[in-house]
């Protein structure tokens, strides 16, 4: 992978005519079944790069039970059609006998108090496993040759996507990268919706029709909290949850007001103070047999 990138930097892929800077590099890891949300990631930094790779690999590290890992869906061929029409320059696809030729590693990156709370609270272990291979990935996909310097401001030639969906990975990478020196720049990009506000997820296939209609209540809940936030009345959250609760099949989890970086819990914009300054609304629930995740920036 290392010698390919390099070579396609070498060559300037995409050239300067295209108005993207030579010698920058995107990685957008993902774990396949690829959906619009995904081929976001790779428009984005399809726009940013001179070269764009995506990794494609169902990481059985951050799966807490074997049964989601066996069905967790695997659709490489469509995958590759995706991000061939989209115009990807390399899709990698490591078995995970090249990820971890040794089994699975003893030394793992800890994500720390934050990786217990919210998602990590039902799945632990979940974040480790995720930043693990996360820092992996990063590694592996830096090419030796080719790269740019990094800027004047600071700024790395070589970038990596993750989407706001997920906003605690995209926390956490974040801080893995400051706490660990990596030398990249990490780009959020927005959550991609289908058209009735559902949030675009490879795990959406699982869910019935009846499923699906109830599974609505998630983004409805957090168009509400936004709607409340941007009138600068207060949440009341637990008149969303009710909201939540009343939607057949749907068993909440969580629905928290957090700061947007540290993903510490808001407990001053909660209740019945008007809602004043930045925060994001997470939100977690089983809809049947899936598990789904949604969340909002307020303010
Ligand atoms: P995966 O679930 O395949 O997601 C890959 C990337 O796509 C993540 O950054 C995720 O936030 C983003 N994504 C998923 N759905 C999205 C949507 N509707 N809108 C915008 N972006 C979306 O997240 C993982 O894989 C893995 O944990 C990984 C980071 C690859 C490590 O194994």
């Amino acid at each position: 992978l290392k010698a390919l990138s390099a070579d396609l930097l070498a060559r300037d892929v995409r050239g300067e005519a295209s108005g993207r800077t030579p010698g920058t590099l995107g990685l957008v890891p993902t774990m396949g079944a690829l959906h619009r949300g995904h081929a976001e990631l790779a428009k984005t930094a399809l726009g940013e790069n001179a070269v764009v790779v995506v990794s494609v690999f169902v990481n059985p590290l951050q799966f807490g039970d074997a049964t989601d890992l066996a069905r967790y869906p695997r659709t490489t061929e469509a995958d590759l059609a995706l991000l061939d029409e989209a115009g990807v320059d390399i899709m990698f696809a490591p078995s995970a006998q090249e990820m971890y030729p040794g089994g699975e590693p003893g030394v793992r990156v800890t994500a720390g108090e934050l990786g217990e709370l919210y998602e990590g609270a039902s799945r632990p272990g979940h974040f480790d496993g995720a930043l693990t291979v996360v820092a992996k990935l990063l590694h592996v996909g830096r090419p030796d040759t080719g790269l740019a310097p990094a800027g004047q401001d600071g700024r790395h030639a070589y970038r990596a996507y993750f989407g706001q969906k997920d906003a605690q990975q995209l926390a956490l990478v974040r801080r893995m990268v400051a706490d660990l020196n990596f030398p990249v720049d990490i780009v959020a990009v927005p959550t991609v919706r289908d058209e009735d506000g559902l949030a675009l997820s490879s795990r959406n296939r699982f869910l019935s029709g009846e499923e699906r209609d109830s599974a609505l209540v998630l983004s409805r809940a957090l168009r509400l909290l936004k709607r409340r936030a941007l009138a600068h009345e207060p949440l009341d959250i637990a008149s969303v949850e009710a909201l939540v609760h009343s939607a057949p099949g749907v068993d909440l989890d969580y629905l928290e007001v957090v700061h947007p970086q540290t993903l510490a819990v808001r407990a001053e914009n909660c209740q019945d103070t008007p809602f004043t300054g930045q925060a994001l609304a997470l939100i977690a629930a089983k809809v049947g047999p899936v598990r789904l995740i949604d969340n909002q920036p307020l303010g």
